[in-house]
């Protein structure tokens, strides 16, 4: 398998890949530059949206508009217009935070989840001031968990019984069972860990059969498991230190968008 460059977007921090199967295009973020980007492949153009807060997460609605997780609060963005409406601002008291990865369910919930901005600041790295957050159809959002630290991939099986989460400096992916119908997660426990020379989990993704495909931040790579079994299944070495986030998309679902960061990087590997 090998990787190619398809779009070089000079990003700071480029994540949240989303392949729009009716549109035939990709959707991506710049985080740190506020960015929504919209690739498409037929054509190599990059439409590029500015916003006036980070954003971390993006998903679509029905109508054709999309959800934003933003640095203060979960938006609509209609995307022709390019303004925001707030939806719901569930950390408007931690002015610290930002939302960082989300990702809906089967059943339209919009599920994001936040971190400190100042991760690495101070001695120990970032505090669990995060949480993950539900965002219903009818315009409720519920806190399912607290304690988080830098919140990122979700995934759900394929069968939609299991939920599958990343908090990154916890070196490990965890999985819920999944209710479907009441969103409810229980019975939390780890199915991969990260070795210490692999770098920490940051976005992924599931395929058909169940396998899930996960970023390394620091690690150079994307990586293929077997949740059940806790195996490594398969190893994709990507050129750039900091890889962020992966989705499938194009005509057959068969390639994988991969993000990166240029964070970190070194002036020799830019150029290298
Ligand atoms: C966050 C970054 C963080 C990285 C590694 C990304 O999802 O947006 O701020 O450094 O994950 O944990
Ligand atoms: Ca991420």
């Amino acid at each position: 398998m090998m990787v190619e460059l398809v779009l070089d977007a000079k990003a700071t921090l480029a994540e949240g890949p989303l392949w729009d199967a009716k549109k035939q295009c990709l959707y991506w973020l710049d985080i740190l530059e506020n960015e929504v980007h919209i690739y498409d492949p037929a054509t190599r153009a990059d439409r590029s949206i500015r916003l006036d807060q980070h954003i971390g997460a993006l998903a679509l609605t029905k109508d054709g508009g999309a959800i934003v997780a933003l640095q203060k609060g979960i938006y609509f963005l209609d995307l022709d217009t390019e303004r925001i409406s707030l939806i719901c601002s569930p950390e408007a008291h931690l002015t610290n935070n930002r939302f960082n990865d989300g990702k809906c369910d089967s059943k339209g919930r919009f599920w994001a989840g936040t971190m400190s901005m100042d991760e690495n600041e101070g001695n120990g790295g970032s505090q669990p001031a995060g949480a993950l957050y539900c965002l219903e159809g009818n315009g409720h959002v519920r806190k399912a968990f607290g304690g988080v630290t830098i919140s990122n991939g979700i995934a759900w099986s394929p069968d939609d019984r299991i939920m599958y989460y990343i908090d990154s400096p916890t070196k490990q992916v965890t999985a819920f069972d999944f209710d479907a119908l009441t969103g409810e997660l229980a019975n939390k426990r780890t199915v991969v860990a990260f070795a210490e020379a692999e770098g920490i989990p940051d976005g992924m993704t599931i395929d058909e059969d169940g396998m899930i495909w996960v970023a390394h931040w620091g690690g150079y790579q994307v990586s293929r498991w077997n949740p059940s079994t806790g195996r490594k299944l398969l190893q994709i070495d990507v050129p750039v230190r900091n890889v962020t986030s992966c989705a499938f998309g194009g005509k057959h679902l068969d390639e994988l968008y991969i993000t990166t960061s240029s964070i970190g990087v070194t002036e020799a590997e830019k150029t290298g």
